[in-house]
């Protein structure tokens, strides 16, 4: 990196580390008030490593904000109708406010089958098609927590984001479509790269807002940014440099000195997105009681 950097890194993990601490003033007031406790399950089938540690986590960070974490770890050979079985048991129990089936599944499982059998008021991942249909409608959603996460740091660092032009490079269910659909929302020109689209350099090189999610190292260089543009990194990748595991973005990030603002990796969007699942949590929680929106940690 030479010292003509000039880009704002974007501190996801401050920004995290707020979001989490109101959340937690949030759970205390509510416990304080009402004797109820927001809280949030997460399922998991299957062993897979990465899964694991995703999900570690997500139980930690909902014990430490005073919710109550709820999970089902299953093995893989779980059958389609155990899963829906359980699903059922955590639609009807009115201490889970929130469900989160741990992405992707074993083969045999089917994926939209399992997601669209959440009770849509639980839904706090956004996936189910009835929160998808609501945030492509601009109806009140829960909306998919990486793409929130990404807008609210867009928002704090932009303000009105009305009249920019924003691409999003990746089509993907979790990220790229709600990023878009969200993005539109806030009355952005947007416009969807994906691994078909023509001359994607070019493309980026129009953005006031690139938002990065296609699990490629570094993919994006220097020269498709434009000077001043925002950049959002969603980006986690393990490589090997110099004989060494490193994290690295789709984002070559010392290349990007010329941007106005970008997030790292780490610490950018990958903290944001726990602390997105707990708000909705709370959210979901706030709607299932009737209870009004505190509009730091609105979703
Ligand atoms: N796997 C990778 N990202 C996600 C996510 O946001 N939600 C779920 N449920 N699984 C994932």
């Amino acid at each position: 990196m030479n010292n003509l950097f000039q880009a704002e890194r974007i501190d996801g993990k401050g920004f995290a580390a707020n979001l989490v601490a109101r959340l937690a003033d949030e759970v205390s007031t509510i416990k304080a008030k009402t004797g109820l406790t927001p809280g949030l399950a997460v399922v998991l089938i299957g062993e897979d490593p990465a899964s694991r540690v995703y999900v570690g986590a997500k139980h930690r960070q909902t014990q430490e904000v005073g919710m109550q974490s709820f999970v089902h770890k299953l093995p893989t050979e779980t059958t389609q109708v155990e899963l829906m079985a359980l699903l059922d048991q955590l639609n009807a129990d009115d201490a889970v406010n929130g469900i989160l089936v741990q992405l992707p599944l074993p083969a045999h499982l089917d994926t939209n089958a399992v997601i669209n059998a959440i009770d849509p008021a639980k839904d706090v991942d956004g996936f189910h098609i009835l929160n998808a249909g609501r945030l492509a409608t601009g109806q009140d959603a829960l909306v998919p927590c990486t793409p929130l996460g990404c807008l609210m740091m867009l928002k704090e660092r932009l303000g009105n984001l009305a009249g920019l032009k924003a691409v999003v490079v990746g089509k993907s269910n979790i990220v790229g479509k709600p990023m878009a659909q969200l993005l539109m929302g806030e009355n952005c020109t947007v416009t969807v790269a994906h691994s078909k689209t023509q001359n994607v350099p070019e493309l980026c090189r129009t953005a006031d807002i690139l938002v990065v999610a296609v699990g490629r190292p570094e993919l994006v260089k220097g020269d498709w940014i434009k000077p001043g543009a925002v950049v959002i990194d969603v980006g986690i990748n393990r490589v090997m440099r110099d004989g060494q595991s490193r994290l690295v973005g789709d984002v070559a990030f010392a290349e990007a000195g010329h941007a106005a603002a970008i997030t790292p990796v780490p610490g950018g969007v990958g903290p944001m997105t726990i602390a997105c699942l707990l708000a909705n949590t709370m959210t979901a929680f706030r709607r299932q009681r009737n209870l009004q929106p505190t509009p730091a940690v609105a979703g």
